[in-house]
């Protein structure tokens, strides 16, 4: 056992271990009471490699894990692998050139949302994969052919228009290309934008009036791409800047603002306040500098670019370790009083998952106040998916949704807490088989895609 664990990455440990079974549960066991006004699903994506191994936490298979909630019961939970090209033929190598470039072979393990009456299965450096309501894949989308390259994984979706706005970014030129999909996800506009090299681009942000890139020093390196190491390093002397564009604009209309070296894969969120541009986002000081699991604390930062001076403040909010931040989907884009994101209690160790436990830090930005939801000993949730009440009274009047693990019976639930209150009991609570560890998700209520 011992050679097996010293041979394991660390990353498929503890709960980081693969599930090989492919799972349709209709008799689940609830504590508490489901919400009768929460009707759809949450699924949520990550990497979980068919062969059992992978030489980054970045190459596993996507496999989405969902739980479908309709008149206050738990009608199902499954799991199921995305079909990409390397679920059909697992001899396929991620780190084949020709393979990078096709863009149908997506890992799709990075994030799940409900766009214009379809899911889509995200990863950054390909097509978006459609999935059905019972997590089938239906198939990688490019738009009606209209997608001519990479797709985020964080596109964000204004509650105000309804579009889905995004970007693509590559490894060769153009580096980086902004998209707009509209409202009924027709992709209208496809504008290559003029950055200052290979960077990879994981997340970016949208306010009412403006998308903001973030142009970081993490750039693709071709030679560690032909060692099949993870192609990404951390450049110091790549100018760190914040690129502001109208939502409509062209790469012409790009104002570029300088911000301190750093490397941001999350922004909480951004928003317009007159002449200003305010993002809440996580920070970390630097990644890939060291190694390619260089990965420092980070935590939560506020930057707020002046556009009359061209000056950006640079504010530490935090210093505790915590990422994975979100809003409520109702806010994307607009001034935000709320922010909930995924620490850790004990850090643990991936060989002694019992040590470890999790939180969920709810930040109060309007009075500056951080409170929190402990999981408890052993225990460890993924990131928070904000869901709000039928008819909120309050931005935060709604639940928190996440898979918890349980290191003590190897084991997990789905939890629903109240957002408002950030109760430590559960609201709802449903017991799973172990689901490991993964990254993004949403809350697909029933009205969206079913
Ligand atoms: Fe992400």
């Amino acid at each position: 056992m011992a050679a097996v664990l010293e041979s394991t990455p660390q990353h498929l440990l503890g709960n980081g271990r693969p599930v090989t079974e492919e799972l349709t549960l209709t008799k689940l066991k609830v504590t508490g009471s489901i919400p009768a006004e929460l009707e759809g699903r949450f699924v949520r994506t990550g990497a979980n490699p068919l062969s059992g191994t992978s030489a980054h936490p970045f190459f596993g298979d996507g496999m989405l894990h969902g739980v479908r909630l309709r008149d206050g019961k738990a009608q199902w939970y499954r799991n199921r692998y995305v079909q990409t090209p390397f679920i059909q033929n697992p001899s396929v190598d991620i780190m084949d050139p020709s393979v990078m470039m096709d863009m149908k072979s997506s890992k799709a393990n990075t994030h799940v949302l409900g766009h214009a009456g379809k899911i889509l299965a995200l990863e950054e450096g390909h097509f978006p994969y459609v999935i059905d309501g019972d997590l089938n894949t239906v198939g990688a989308t490019d738009f009606d052919g209209v997608l001519k390259g990479s797709f985020t994984a964080h596109p964000k979706i204004c509650p105000v228009t309804g579009e889905l706005l995004a970007f693509g970014y590559s490894a060769m030129e153009p580096y980086l290309r902004y998209l707009r999909v509209s409202a009924e996800g027709k992709l209208v506009q496809t504008e290559n934008i003029t950055v200052g090299g290979p960077t990879m681009m994981h997340d970016f942000n949208i306010t009412q009036n403006h998308v903001i890139f973030m142009d970081l020093p993490a750039v693709f390196d071709m030679q560690l791409a032909m060692s099949g190491e993870m192609p990404i390093r951390w450049d110091e002397s790549y100018p760190a800047r914040l690129g502001v564009m109208p939502r409509n604009g062209n790469d012409a209309q790009v104002k570029w603002y300088e911000v301190n070296p750093c490397y941001v894969f999350h922004p909480m969120n951004s928003y317009e306040d007159g002449d200003r541009i305010v993002l809440d986002v996580a920070r970390f000081s630097h990644i890939w500098r060291d190694s390619a699991m260089d990965f420092p604390p980070p935590d939560l930062w506020r930057w707020t670019i002046d556009t009359s001076t061209g000056k950006v403040s640079e504010v530490q909010i935090d210093d505790r370790s915590a990422e994975f931040p979100r809003v409520a989907d109702s806010v994307i884009g607009l001034k935000h009083r709320f922010g909930y994101m995924m620490s850790m209690s004990q850090p643990g160790t991936p060989n002694d998952p019992m040590s470890a436990s999790g939180a969920i830090l709810k930040y109060d930005r309007e009075k500056g106040k951080r409170t929190e939801i402990e999981f408890g000993r052993g225990r460890v949730g993924g990131e928070s998916v904000f869901v709000p009440s039928a008819n909120p009274k309050a931005e935060d009047d709604g639940y928190l949704m996440t898979y918890v693990y349980d290191a003590k019976s190897d084991s997990s639930s789905f939890v629903i807490m109240d957002a408002a209150s950030m109760d430590n009991t559960p609201v709802a609570s449903i017991d799973l088989p172990r689901v490991p560890s993964g990254f993004h998700g949403s809350w697909i209520p029933a009205s969206v895609a079913d």
